[in-house]
């Protein structure tokens, strides 16, 4: 196992639409395990896979119980949402994002179906802190990063932080 590299917004890899995984080999459950690994020390509570350079639909997560729900934890591959409802605005951060978070409106629940690391078919539901996780990493997979949701004034005030911050690491 390995801990990757963590792309960096604006990364190309970052913007793309992510390709299915098509194969259930032992080089995609090595990608798994080092995707864990990677989100654990970081640490974060998801990883998808474009965060690492690798433009496949998959995620990891690992939710810590919570006073209001259990441990959620697994790998999600090829999902897809199947219901979405309620509305709720939370702080977001992403790995990919450096020192930046902000409030983000999302759905309250949602019910994602993906294949788990075996290729069998499987439902993840999530409320709360849950459904904004699953919809922040299926984002990922469409090529959108958390500050794609913001407000054009709220984006641009974070694109002028960006500019200066590259500006800066540039010297
Ligand atoms: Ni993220």
């Amino acid at each position: 196992m390995a801990v990757l590299p963590i792309r960096e917004h604006p990364d190309a890899v970052l913007k793309e639409k992510a390709k299915p995984v098509a194969e259930f080999d032992d080089e995609l459950q090595a990608l798994i395990d080092d995707m864990f690994e990677t989100m654990y020390a970081a640490p974060g509570l998801g990883l998808a896979a474009p965060q690492i350079g690798r433009s496949l639909r998959l995620f990891v997560y690992d939710l810590k119980e919570g006073d209001d729900h259990p441990r959620h934890t697994g790998v999600l591959i090829n999902p897809e949402f199947v219901s979405k409802s309620g509305t709720q605005t939370g702080e977001e951060g992403c790995l990919s994002v450096s020192d930046y978070r902000t409030q983000v409106a999302r759905a309250n629940k949602v019910a994602v179906r993906g294949l788990d690391r075996n290729g069998k078919e499987i439902t993840v539901e999530g409320e709360g802190l849950m459904a904004r996780l699953l919809q922040h990493e299926m984002d990922h997979l469409d090529g959108m990063v958390f500050v794609d949701r913001l407000s054009s004034l709220k984006r641009q005030m974070y694109l002028k932080r960006l500019k200066k911050r590259i500006k800066a690491e540039a010297r």
